[in-house]
């Protein structure tokens, strides 16, 4: 098969990795990929926004199959384009992707079905917004509707940081049109866990669950990042809390995507609480997550292409995927600044030593290449260190081994990924 690969981050370094090793791959393309993924993947200058650009190489190559990575082309209609040029494409039309591209249509969505999710109301108006907030009370969420890089979610302590947080949407037009409309919701108590299925319209594939931090500095502080780390499995989600995300949330989703005319393929990725009432949906996500998608693909035992292209054909139901038991633990190294502004450019050394840690990944999200190799740093989120385990411990032990032989002055991580897990049993499935 010749595949394409849509994006440049960690996430897509590790679907390049995966593919790679299929012996199904013939030919495997990266747009635009970055330092790492071209040793894995020849990488083609267009970029991840680039639709036309995306399209005309698909077709000039006559691609089996293109895999997109991030939810902005998504969004904005990558795989309706590519299907009406006869390419197979892994992941949602526009339609679908609205569960993560229109947080307003994702609630409606859940209350027009039954899915549980916090109580809300949708606003243009910020009197209306304020009023309904009062009627809320403390604490309580702000979300701007559109995609707005994970900064249009405020939690807020009290009614007066919600009216800023709506006039920051509504008045000030702080997130542009993806702020047009607002959501209000009541805020939920309780652990955030992500659950992950492969859809094929109809079926959902559930993979193994993980958690992330999406806070910058140690401690779970500072400012919401992409985030800056995370560990599969997980003891906050056993395998039969899996099986009721899967009945009372993301089959039922899947359905009601089907009932309403937008068939859901591709990856979904539920953010999920677990409060005293059970699981609830926090919110969706149209795409594997970064770096949620390092841990569980290290953790594959089967291989990736045939599950996605089963994804792409409607023949999930059939389809089974085995899983390593072990933990996988991914470390984020970001530049300095982040999520903030920051300086792009600096060598980073110390790679290779680092790749030889044993059972390391060394995905790589910003990176770029000068002719003589030095890997530069070119992003935010720079690296993401992945390791294997028998344990959290081990293979968080392992991911910071790894980060110690790298060397980076300007690069910064967290050093407690995963301590929610700590000393926690995994409650170990089945294969
Ligand atoms: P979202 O992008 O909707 O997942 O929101 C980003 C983050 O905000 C989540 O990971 C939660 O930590 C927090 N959050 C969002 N909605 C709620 C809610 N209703 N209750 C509590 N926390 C929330
Ligand atoms: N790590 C969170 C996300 O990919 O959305």
């Amino acid at each position: 098969m010749k595949i394409l690969v849509v994006g440049g981050g960690g996430r897509e370094h590790a679907l390049c990795w995966a593919l790679a090793g299929s012996p199904l791959a013939d030919e495997l393309y990266c747009a635009p990929g970055n330092a790492g993924i071209a040793q894995e993947a020849t990488c083609v200058e267009i970029a991840a926004e680039d639709l036309d650009g995306l399209v005309a190489f698909a077709c000039e190559r006559a691609l089996d199959l293109v895999v997109v990575g991030p939810e902005a082309p998504l969004v904005a209609g990558l795989v309706d384009r590519l299907q009406d040029a006869g390419i197979k494409a892994f992941g949602p039309t526009a339609a679908a992707a609205e569960l993560e591209g229109s947080k307003a249509f994702m609630k409606e969505l859940c209350s027009k079905h039954g899915i549980p999710t916090a109580a809300y109301q949708r606003f243009q108006d910020a009197a209306d917004a304020k009023a309904y907030a009062h009627e809320l009370g403390a604490p309580l969420v702000v979300k701007a509707d559109g995609l707005a890089a994970g900064k249009g979610v405020t939690v807020c302590q009290t009614v007066a940081e919600a009216e800023r947080a709506i006039d920051a949407a509504l008045v000030q037009r702080a997130f542009g049109t993806a702020g047009d409309t607002v959501v209000i919701e009541e805020f939920l108590e309780g652990e955030e866990v992500s659950a992950f299925a492969l859809v094929d319209g109809e079926t959902a594939l559930m993979l193994p669950a993980a958690q992330d931090h999406k806070c910058a500095y140690d401690g779970d502080t500072g400012p919401n990042t992409g985030g800056m780390g995370a560990y599969s499995p997980t003891p906050a989600l056993s395998d039969a809390d899996l099986e009721r995300v899967r009945a009372e949330i993301v089959q039922p989703t899947v359905d009601a995507m089907a009932a309403e005319g937008r068939p859901f393929q591709g990856l979904l990725y539920a953010g999920l609480i677990r409060t005293a009432d059970g699981f609830q949906l926090l919110e969706y996500n149209v795409r594997f997550g970064d770096p949620e998608c390092q841990v569980l693909l290290m953790r594959l035992m089967s291989d990736l292409l045939p599950a996605l292209v089963a994804a792409c054909d409607g023949v999930l139901a059939s389809f089974d995927l085995r899983w390593y038991a072990e933990t996988a633990v991914s470390v984020v190294m970001a530049t300095r600044g982040y999520p903030g502004a920051y300086e792009k450019g600096e060598a980073i050394g110390g790679l290779d030593g680092a790749a030889e840690t044993q059972d390391v990944m060394v995905f790589h999200a910003g990176t770029k290449a000068d002719p003589d190799g030095t890997v530069r740093a070119n992003g935010g989120r720079v690296l993401s260190v992945t390791a294997l385990g028998n344990s959290i411990e081990e293979a968080r032990e392992r991911c910071y081994a790894a980060i110690d032989r790298i060397d980076w002055p300007g690069g910064f991580c967290r050093r407690d990924i995963g301590w929610r897990a700590l000393g926690r049993e995994i409650i170990p499935s089945e294969d």
